[in-house]
């Protein structure tokens, strides 16, 4: 069908990807080690077994292009993909530009967002490993509620450390992981040393991902039967995302057209990598193409971060990676975007910016939630504050090409739906939501403690 005719852009359930796509089989530079916490040398695979199931150390460190998606994991991911490629028709005709919007809607699963992708597969994993219990955190729940229903699903039990500030900022998230079976306590806690340490210094403190991090990977190295689960960052989540993108590209092909310009928000940087990976080889091979990854200004991690080795948790239990960083104690301000509020950012994600293959750019707020307000009235659907940032920066390249006179072609992702998130849209729209800065001097205070490497 001609690319003019359609605005539900759907791929038939025998086209979901057979294989994850690896990125790290195409990088120019290849990765930097993973270095242990304590002795600062290069990891060892079995460094990482106390917390983390064998098959996701093995996709960690493959460089092999295409993994297979177990027949099992295809079969849960039926409940909802291929997920819909909509173009946005309302939207164009509101920015009276020439420009083809597309986005893809990670928001039909289940749990609402992209987590379920790598939620699935990683549990499927820990139980093929004898595991019983899995503890993670999770910012604004979405994480956590994928992995409560995952978890459900195969019978493990979940436990989860969610961000104080979002534990009361989005109540009914911690509602449906009890649902699924799931406990879910808010972080810091008095349950583990390292949330005891983060209360003592500040019993006020609005709890942060790095926290939440240290009490569940401190929670599963003491007991056996628990591991860790990550919802971002790391190179297996990164490789779990990749059926967003291959997707994506399938859905093109379907209207005939190719993006000029891919955009995701960037968290931990999972759901932006999901989208965007499946496009470096063709940028590799001269297509002309913008990778755009989007964050708060409140949390700059890549457009004002250090290229460096850090800890991805407050307390230093888990490895060093070099990645851009903000510095493992900072303490983001309680913006919305709760799951966009982390130090660091995915080492693939970092090094590909250091690379120059992918750009970043840092959105406030205000205009971000204003972005998001436009969008529902316009496309009907609530979107998540994170995927907000997406929505935020495709609208703005919109107006540039209206600007400039020309048409391009923008694709972004809209990785999860705001339902859960309406007391942050009730703030913005009593006006009572603020445009963080986020200063130099604060920048340097919060580098101050990175590891000497
Ligand atoms: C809807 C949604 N989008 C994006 C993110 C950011 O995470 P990541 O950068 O790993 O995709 C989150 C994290 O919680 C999220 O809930």
């Amino acid at each position: 069908m001609s690319r003019d005719e359609l605005t539900k852009i759907i791929l038939p359930e025998d086209k979901i990807p057979k294989f994850w796509y690896n990125i790290q089989a195409d990088m120019p530079h290849p990765l930097e080690p993973g270095l242990h916490p304590q002795t600062h040398q290069p990891l060892a695979p079995s460094d990482l077994e106390p917390i983390f199931a064998r098959e996701l150390i093995l996709q960690e460190v493959s460089s092999e292009r295409f993994i297979e998606i177990p027949r099992e994991i295809r079969e849960l991911y039926k409940q909802y993909r291929p997920a819909p490629l909509f173009r946005a028709r309302q939207l164009e005709a509101a920015l009276q530009s020439n420009c083809r919007i597309y986005y893809k809607y990670e928001g039909v699963s289940p749990v609402g967002s992209h987590k379920l992708n790598t939620a699935l597969p990683q549990v499927y994993y820990n139980k093929a490993q004898g595991i019983k219990r899995i503890t993670t955190e999770t910012g604004a729940g979405q994480w956590g509620t994928a992995l409560a229903l995952a978890c459900k699903h195969f019978g493990l039990e979940a436990m989860i450390y969610m961000v104080k500030v979002s534990f009361y900022q989005k109540p009914y998230r911690r509602s449906i992981m009890e649902l699924y079976g799931g406990r879910c306590i808010p972080s810091p806690s008095n349950l583990t040393e390292s949330g005891r340490q983060a209360l003592a210094k500040d019993p006020e403190t609005p709890g942060s991902l790095a926290i939440a991090i240290s009490e569940a990977v401190e929670d599963a190295v003491t007991r056996d039967d628990t591991n860790y689960s990550l919802g971002s960052v790391l190179n297996h989540v990164c490789l779990h995302q990749s059926i967003i993108g291959q997707e994506v590209k399938m859905q093109m092909e379907m209207v005939d057209d190719y993006p000029d310009i891919i955009i995701g928000c960037c968290g931990g940087g999972s759901n932006f990598a999901g989208i965007a990976f499946p496009f470096i080889p063709d940028k590799l091979a001269g297509m002309n193409i913008r990778l755009i990854a989007v964050e708060p200004t409140a949390c700059p991690t890549l457009t004002q971060g250090v290229y460096a080795y850090d800890y991805g948790d407050v307390a230093g239990f888990t490895p060093l990676m070099k990645m851009y960083t903000l510095g493992h104690d900072f303490i983001p301000s309680g913006i919305h975007a709760g799951g966009l509020r982390y130090h660091g950012e995915s080492p693939l994600v970092s090094r590909l910016y250091h690379d120059k293959l992918i750009e970043a750019v840092a959105v406030k707020q205000n205009p971000t939630f204003e972005a998001a307000v436009l969008f529902a009235q316009t496309e009907s659907i609530v979107p998540a504050p994170e995927s907000a940032h997406a929505i935020r920066v495709a609208i703005d390249e919109a107006l540039k090409a209206r600007e400039e006179g020309v048409s391009r072609t923008i694709v972004f992702n809209l990785s999860g739906h705001g339902h859960l998130d309406l007391f942050s849209y009730d703030k913005y729209l009593s006006g009572e939501t603020e445009d963080v800065e986020f200063s130099d001097v604060e920048l340097q205070e919060s580098l101050r403690n990175l590891p000497q490497i």
